[in-house]
């Protein structure tokens, strides 16, 4: 119901110094982020009232709020296997906390030669598989409020042309984990993606309802395996080893813009 996003949306706006403008919802490796906020304030998901909790083990589950590069933001890390409709929930409440701007990162598997691990890939479109399968972000209770569905085109592309000149650009695919995949990859890549990834796409389709400017990447942290008999084969902590490193390729992308800002934050 609509009081329930209001009553999270007062809850957060009773506890937070300051308003953010940007929330950064990010997937494995983009963490470190985190600690480039100035004047954080974080919270556990378990300390605020009726917040969707994860049911995965071991990821992190807190909102930093701070300020990045003079803007402020709030960092949230969506745990693995988080249901859609928390996705939906949460990007709702940051619309109505009063945020302008929604930042979507994730960790990928790259489907392509000139998708390289270390990569940062601007997402230029998405292939929503799970949608295809009936399951969506927006199915379920929809009030006008929210928005209109019409998902052409979900990304801001002042922001998107503002990376282009850093970063190369590919269409992203989502699959919801949280085992990788072979042969099915191989399918991905016929049907035109460049990366894999297991989350991303819910967070875009649920904000451009809402009016939100939308700006998301992967960070690429891995070739993707797709020979079963292969003696390569991805696992977790190599992807979230790379995308540390990646993340860092971020930074080293803050000071070739002018302010030190990341691609989404720097002027033309
Ligand atoms: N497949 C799916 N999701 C991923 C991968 C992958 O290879 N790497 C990081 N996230």
């Amino acid at each position: 119901a609509y009081e329930d996003y209001w009553n999270m949306a007062e809850w957060l706006l009773c506890c937070i110094k300051y308003q953010p403008q940007e929330p950064v919802i990010c997937g494995s490796g983009f963490g470190g982020l985190a600690d480039k906020l100035t004047q954080p304030q974080v919270f556990d998901y378990s300390e605020i009232p009726s917040f969707p909790q994860s049911t995965a083990p071991g990821h992190a589950v807190r909102l930093v709020f701070g300020i990045l590069n003079g803007r402020v933001c709030v960092l949230m890390q969506v745990p693995c296997q988080y249901l859609l409709w928390k996705v939906t929930f949460l990007v709702r409440v940051f619309q109505l906390i009063g945020v302008d701007t929604l930042v979507v990162t994730n960790a990928a598997g790259g489907l392509r030669p000139r998708v390289e691990v270390g990569d940062i890939m601007l997402i230029c479109d998405h292939i929503n598989l799970t949608g295809f399968c009936g399951q969506n972000p927006l199915t379920g209770p929809h009030g006008e409020r929210f928005g209109v569905f019409a998902l052409c085109d979900p990304r801001d592309q002042t922001m998107r042309q503002k990376a282009l000149s850093a970063w190369k650009e590919g269409t992203c695919v989502m699959l919801t984990g949280p085992n990788f995949e072979t042969a099915g990859c191989r399918l991905l890549q016929k049907w035109g993606a460049d990366a894999v990834g297991m989350s991303t796409v819910p967070e875009v389709t649920a904000a451009q309802p809402c009016g939100l400017r939308v700006f998301s990447f992967s960070l690429i942290t891995n070739k993707v395996v797709m020979d079963h008999k292969s003696l390569e084969k991805t696992n977790h902590r190599e992807a979230l080893e790379a995308g540390k490193q990646a993340a860092q390729k971020l930074d080293a992308c803050h000071h070739s813009c002018h302010q030190h800002s990341p691609p989404w934050q720097c002027p033309l």
